[in-house]
């Protein structure tokens, strides 16, 4: 099969990196990909927002199903265009992606399928909102309920803090339309895992559990990024725990939108707290985690065409569910110094011909320039990744690894994983 990865991030690597090891697979284009997937397949000078040009790429190119990395070309239809033109596509339409884009209306559906999530009020007009924000405890979650390229979500720690920020996001209209609607969520306290499923729209076979981290330094402080790590498996979350998550959370969802007229096809996340009282649902998301896909497909056994395939054609029934090695992956985030703010591009990156056995990385902003170096392009720049028997095994492969691949100002955490180690 002739197979077209649409993405440019360490996660669309490592899509391309086990869609690779497939036989079934012959042939591997990455629109638009990087260095990284350049090494694994052909990769195809198309941004993920021209549609119009990546139908046309699929069409002239025969490729027989194309895989979908981020969110906004999801939202922006992608799928809707593909099927439109006959074309297999894993990935949920343009309606299915509300999960991701609206927060309001995921709440709805969640709220109408039964499924445990926190607590929110909607709120379309700011005197309403600070009335209600004004009673709530401290600290108070504020959501707006659109796309917000990770600004959307504010926990405020004082009252004045919420109603601030509440007139910064709905009269000031600080995000633009994203905050028309906002929602008031209490806050949970407990660790945040992220679930991954693939859907056929009917039934939804589980991955592996997984924890990323957000915060820039180490300690979870400083700014929210992209992500700076994962890991995989949770050890807290066991087959027991994934069953009744399964059970209570991605079925409901995925069964609840076939209610609908919406039938979802693709790869759904999960953002979870698991509170004293049990899991709840902080958010979802219309596809694959970054970095966390990083650590679960590395750790996959099954074929992954064979499930996104089964997704895209709406039948996974004779499709296996997934196996898995033993072990454990995880992920150090190799980011430009000054990363989430400013950082310099163009830096020459050191070493990843010398990567020990068992270490991959995973490429993300990175480039090349004119006679061929691979150098720094962004502000997330490599994912290492290692799997081991154990996760203080995993930490000294990759922690290890991190001194062979340099460039300067490199920043990185050095606390991925530790919490499973020391306990
Ligand atoms: P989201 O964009 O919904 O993933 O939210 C961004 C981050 O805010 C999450 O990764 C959590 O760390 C935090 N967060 C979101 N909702 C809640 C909540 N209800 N309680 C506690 N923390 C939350
Ligand atoms: N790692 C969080 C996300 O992909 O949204």
């Amino acid at each position: 099969m002739r197979v077209l990865v649409i993405g440019s991030g360490a996660r669309e690597h490592a899509l391309a990196w086990k869609l690779a090891q497939s036989e079934q697979v012959t042939d591997l284009f990455i629109a638009p990909g990087n260095p990284g997937t350049a090494q694994l397949g052909t990769n195809v000078d198309v941004p993920v927002e021209d549609i119009g040009r990546l139908v046309h790429v699929a069409t002239t190119s025969q490729i027989d199903l194309t895989v979908v990395g981020p969110e906004a070309p999801l939202d922006a239809g992608i799928v809707d265009r593909f099927q439109e033109h006959g074309l297999a596509i894993a990935g949920p339409t343009a309606a299915a992606a509300r999960i991701e884009s609206s927060k309001t209306w995921a709440k709805e559906i969640m709220n109408a399928a039964g499924v445990p999530t926190a607590r929110a009020e909607r709120y379309s007009d700011f005197e309403s909102a600070a009335e209600a924000a004004l009673d709530m405890p401290l600290p108070i979650v504020i959501k707006a309920n659109g796309l917000a390229a990770g600004k959307g979500v504010v926990i405020a720690q004082t009252h004045q803090e919420a109603v601030d920020t509440l007139r910064a996001m709905m009269v000031e209209r600080s995000l633009g339309d994203a905050a028309d609607e906002v929602l008031l969520e209490e806050f949970l306290v407990g660790l945040e895992v992220s679930i991954i499923g693939i859907t056929d729209g009917k039934t939804i076979l589980p991955f592996l559990p997984s924890c990323d981290y957000k915060r820039v330094f180490d300690g979870d402080y400083g700014p929210n990024t992209g992500g700076m790590g994962s890991y995989c498996p949770v050890p807290s979350v066991d087959p027991e725990l994934m069953v009744e998550i399964t059970r209570t959370i991605l079925q409901p969802t995925v069964d609840e939108l076939r209610n609908r007229g919406i039938e979802y096809r693709g790869i759904l996340y999960a953002g979870l707290i698991l509170t004293p009282d049990g899991p709840r649902v902080m958010e979802f998301n219309c596809r694959s985690g970054d970095p966390e896909t990083q650590v679960i497909l590395p750790l996959l056994e099954s074929d992954l065409l064979e499930l996104l395939a089964g997704a895209a054609n709406g039948d996974l029934s004779s499709v296996d569910a997934p196996q898995w090695i033993d072990g454990v992956a995880m992920t150090v985030v190799l980011a430009s110094g000054g990363y989430p703010g400013s950082y310099r591009k163009g830096l020459t990156i050191h070493g990843l011909d010398e990567l020990p056995e068992g270490v991959i990385a995973f490429h993300a902003g990175t480039g090349q320039d004119s006679d061929g170096t691979v150098v720094t392009a962004g502000g997330r720049v490599l994912s290492l990744t290692a799997t081991a028997p154990s996760f203080e095994e995993a930490r000294q492969f990759v922690y290890d690894a991190v001194s062979t691949v340099q460039f300067a100002d490199v920043q990185y955490r050095t606390d991925i994983a530790a919490r499973e180690v020391m306990s």
